[in-house]
């Protein structure tokens, strides 16, 4: 459930229209819904209810500084995976002892300012990471808490670009070199172990990859312990999928994820560490844009639009699916017709839509993509010299601009011209 709604024919974020929006900060941007965003976090929460746990937001999916002090304030903390994200969740008021570390390849740098900050855990990838973090950790006299991120060679179930949990994945240790891994990390001095870490990708809509990986991990916990390491945190990871087709779409539940949890690892007497992006924040959120041109092309129609690939680059690099709605809500059975939406940027990829049934749009008409929240804004960039576009916050019946558009003049100012060419 989200808080965008029609009312009185507007779309509306809250209590707030958006086509008022639109035209205070003008097309395109993107809105996020604060009580959605409150909600999924509570979601999560009740899910787990029971068992002690946390929610570590995974900041990947939508790190603006506002949307990340509304989770934080929710209770949650962070899954980050590079020092800018660190920095980012302690400025948006993160305690650092809710800060998990993820990420496949952290520097020396990232390492040393984690320590410093004293997070709670890395969530380590790869013995040679292991043996750098214990490096850093025993030169600054301290010891790094720790979970290794297992491969459990499980098949999510899900698009390749964004599955993680199988052999040929670039992620984790294999499964069956964590024991002997685990070993080595007990002999560290700057490492502390207090955990298994796995997470098997994203968009995951079954949760039968859930329960085989959980109860891999559960036999891998027993097993450890047997060896003498201290397990008292399992970290699942996240990948909860979202209805992105609402018509015929409906994924598993929090709550059904939570009862997985609980049958699998619930009665090891660990502390559960979750790490949700998406379903936090992914329908938190809409892209809102305005039809520049209609134009009819050889037996199709066009909706040539102000956002383009560069705003939301999903469809294009994931063939991934937005519901698409006019801002102005159509009468009662209003006729739909298939028409193709697309961006101006200078190639075929920039196409959100293929031959989607939606009621006439004109030149001029706002439309908004729904589940944008997540990997929307963040996985933006300024391809064709198109500015970042402005992110705003609803809270109920206020709204404010959490992101303002650049000008011109301040994307053009990070650039320099060398001397020798002056
Ligand atoms: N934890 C780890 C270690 C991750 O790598 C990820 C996502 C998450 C948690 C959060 O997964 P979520 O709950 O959001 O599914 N850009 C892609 C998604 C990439 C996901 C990467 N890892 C997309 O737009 O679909």
């Amino acid at each position: 459930m989200d808080h965008f709604d029609w009312r009185g024919g507007a779309l509306h974020a809250e209590d707030v229209d958006l086509a008022e929006i639109a035209a205070a900060v003008g097309t395109p941007f993107y809105c996020y819904s604060t009580a959605t965003l409150e909600r999924h976090v509570r979601v999560f929460d009740e899910a787990l209810a029971g068992m002690p746990h946390l929610v570590c937001y995974a900041m990947k999916a939508n790190s603006n500084l506002a949307v990340l002090r509304v989770v934080i304030r929710a209770g949650a903390g962070c899954d980050v995976v590079s020092g800018g994200e660190l920095r980012r969740a302690l400025a948006a008021g993160c305690p650092a002892e809710k800060i998990v570390f993820s990420g496949v390849g952290k520097t020396a740098e990232e390492i040393a300012l984690a320590l410093d900050a004293g997070i709670r855990q890395f969530n380590v990838e790869s013995e040679p990471e292991l043996v750098e973090i214990d490096r850093i950790a025993r030169e600054k006299g301290l010891r790094a808490p720790v979970a290794l991120r297992v491969n459990p060679d499980v098949d999510a179930k899900t698009h390749a670009k964004i599955s993680t949990g199988k052999a040929e994945d670039k992620f984790g240790i294999p499964i069956s070199r964590a024991r002997a891994i685990y070993a080595a990390a007990g002999r560290m001095a700057g490492i502390a172990v207090v955990g298994i870490d796995v997470h098997i990708g994203s968009q995951i809509t079954t949760l039968e990859p859930y329960e085989a990986a959980f109860l891999k991990v559960r036999e891998l916990a027993l097993a450890l312990r047997q060896d003498g390491h201290d397990i008292r945190r399992l970290d699942l990871g996240g990948g909860l999928g979202i209805p992105y087709r609402r018509a015929n779409e409906a994924p598993p539940l929090p709550f059904d994820y939570g009862e997985v949890v609980r049958r699998t690892v619930g009665d090891l007497g660990c502390e559960i560490e979750v790490e949700p992006g998406r379903l936090i924040v992914g329908n938190a959120g809409v892209l809102v844009s305005r039809v520049i041109y209609r134009k009819s092309g050889e037996g199709r129609d066009f909706l040539i639009l102000d956002a383009a690939m560069n705003d939301l680059i999903r469809p294009a690099m994931y063939d991934a699916w937005h519901d698409v709605v006019p801002l102005r809500q159509p009468a009662p059975g209003a006729a739909v017709a298939p028409v193709d939406l697309v961006g101006p940027v200078c190639e075929s990829g920039d196409t959100f839509a293929r031959q989607r049934e939606l009621p006439h749009l004109e030149a001029g008409d706002l439309v908004a993509f729904r589940s944008a929240g997540a990997y929307g804004a963040v996985m933006s960039s300024e391809y064709n010299s198109r500015p970042l576009i402005p992110e705003v916050l609803v809270s109920g019946s206020r709204f404010d601009v959490v992101r303002p558009r650049p000008t011109y003049d301040e994307m053009l100012a990070r650039e320099r011209i060398p001397d020798w060419l002056a």
